[in-house]
């Protein structure tokens, strides 16, 4: 059977073709909307390895920290920089009682993570351990909140806890150690309400949220932005009643996840060695975001047309089998060039809808799902995916700046389509152009041009599979063991300014990222 998989896994590809790819760049247009940096959130949950091993060694780990937290990880995530941190799940959130992670660390909490594999949960990972890795990182934190098994008044004596500068919570934060109260902006008020924060009815949660949010005070200055649970997916039903019964009753924002998975019974192939069919059907399914997010948004304006209610997609990203010989429950997975072409292509998207999406959370930032950064003992990786988010952070809180250019799209078996070529492009202290080919047989010639600008210098950086032989492989990933520059961006070479144009090839499989002056 291994032997079937191996043999049928796309393997490195030759160009066998090019396309020719003309982008407009129209940097003269007025009132474009600022990209918000949250739209390259990260979430963290209590889930396998991501809080512990991931982000948590502890103080007295022969492993390098900064009290506590590994020392790499935390200079890995400040060069990526993190705008926007959600905790602690997740399903987890909402069985999550968070003064059972308050207090002397001997003295907290175990309790069985039955979301998550069974695994004992210590809680030596709590609110204070969690709003000042925030701190560290310089991130705004986004608190998880349980209302699926919780009450109203845990969630509110919790806000308080984190914000208030008086009164019995504040002092027993100060007597924990924390005397000035933290700044918590995002408060999302259950998670999967629909599903495993509460197998409710949209009509039900609406009421609940409504609620909650009444409660939820405002301490100290500090302003909340509270979010609801959002839909999975398609869910229109129950973004239209939320909408109906929310709106104007203190929901900031309503949320939406979004995950590239083939299926919830089943295989959902792998990770690593993956056919050149799984290659286009993971492409296409995460294209599907693109219509998904313009239908939740057509939703929203019917009540809201002021746009003050922001969609927020606060879980998405890949999800395929999880590593051989690791706990089913705890979701590892490696990361390839796969990923990085989602990532890419993914976040292009996002810059279209920022009208309304105001924030998004890949799904997880270490050692879950379509991770940032894998760790395994004292070593410590960065993914594909990492590459991306770092080359692309140039686009956060910059101005966008619409493109228009022309492209084939690829159908996957499955039927669902995705373009062979993505671009975006904003504007801060310089011009930045991102640039992802999905195909793993055409080189695109890039021409581009802008309204008026003639560029007088143009750099750029390209990430993707390692290149012998003329060929790039799909399948590239960093691997612990020494193997963890395998795939890394490096200075894209031969970029050419003529007559005010920029040229320059886009290979098969590469994410590339212009900074144009
Ligand atoms: O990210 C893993 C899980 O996916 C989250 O806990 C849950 O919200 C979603 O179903």
């Amino acid at each position: 059977m291994k032997k079937f998989i191996i043999a049928a896994a796309v393997s490195a590809l030759s160009v066998t073709g090019f396309a020719q790819v003309k982008v407009s760049v129209h940097e003269t247009a007025k009132d474009q909307p600022v990209i918000p940096a949250e739209i390259y959130g990260q979430f963290s949950e209590h889930l396998g390895r991501c809080i512990y091993d991931g982000i948590w060694v502890g103080k007295d780990s022969s492993i390098p920290n900064i009290d506590g937290y590994r020392k790499d990880l935390v200079k890995a995530l400040q060069d990526l920089k993190v705008p926007v941190l959600r905790w602690p799940g997740g399903c987890f959130a909402d069985e999550y009682h968070w003064m059972e992670g308050i207090g002397p660390v001997e003295q907290r909490t175990k309790v069985l993570n039955s979301n998550w594999g069974g695994t004992i949960e210590d809680n030596s990972f709590g609110t204070h351990e969690f709003l000042n890795l925030c701190e560290l990182i310089n991130t705004q934190p986004y608190i998880s909140g349980n209302v699926g098994s919780g009450t109203v008044e845990e969630l509110a004596k919790w806000v308080e806890y984190m914000t208030a500068d008086k009164g019995t919570m504040a002092e027993l934060r100060a007597k924990n150690g924390r005397k000035e109260p933290w700044k918590v902006k995002y408060l999302g008020i259950g998670n999967e309400s629909w599903g495993c924060g509460g197998n409710m009815t949209p009509e039900y949660y609406s009421d609940l949220f409504r609620r909650y949010a009444v409660y939820c005070r405002e301490y100290n200055g500090n302003e909340l932005y509270k979010v609801a649970s959002g839909s999975s997916e398609d869910d229109y039903d129950w973004t239209r009643t939320l909408m109906q019964k929310a709106t104007g009753k203190e929901m900031d924002g309503l949320s939406l996840h979004f995950y590239t998975v083939k299926g919830w019974n089943g295989s959902k192939g792998p990770a690593l060695n993956f056919t050149l069919e799984e290659y286009k059907n993971t492409l296409g399914r995460a294209y599907r975001i693109d219509q998904i997010v313009k239908n939740h948004a057509a939703i929203m304006d019917i009540y809201d047309p002021k746009k003050t209610v922001g969609l927020l997609l606060d879980e998405w990203g890949t999800w395929f089998d999880v590593e051989p010989g690791t706990n089913p429950g705890h979701l590892y997975q490696q990361n390839t060039m796969r990923d990085a072409l989602v990532a890419g292509m993914s976040l292009n998207l996002f810059h279209a809808h920022t009208d309304r999406l105001k924030m998004a959370n890949i799904a997880q930032i270490v050692n879950v799902l379509q991770s940032m950064i894998l760790t395994q003992g004292s070593e410590m990786i960065l993914t594909p995916s990492y590459h991306v988010f770092r080359m692309y952070n140039v686009h956060q809180d910059a101005t966008y700046v619409p493109t228009v250019y022309s492209t084939e799209f690829t159908t996957a078996p499955t039927g669902d389509i995705y373009p062979e070529i993505s671009i975006s492009a904003s504007k801060s202290d310089a011009y930045h152009i991102s640039l992802v080919n999905t195909s793993l047989t055409k080189e695109q010639t890039v021409e581009i041009a802008f309204d008026e600008l003639k560029p007088a210098s143009v750099t750029g950086e390209i990430l993707r599979g390692d290149g012998k032989d003329g060929k790039v492989s799909i399948q590239a990933y960093n691997d612990f063991g020494g193997k963890g520059d395998t795939v890394k961006p490096v200075a894209m070479k031969n970029i050419k300014v003529s007559n005010g144009k920029i040229s320059l090839t886009l290979p098969t499989a590469s994410v590339v990222v212009l900074e144009v002056k």
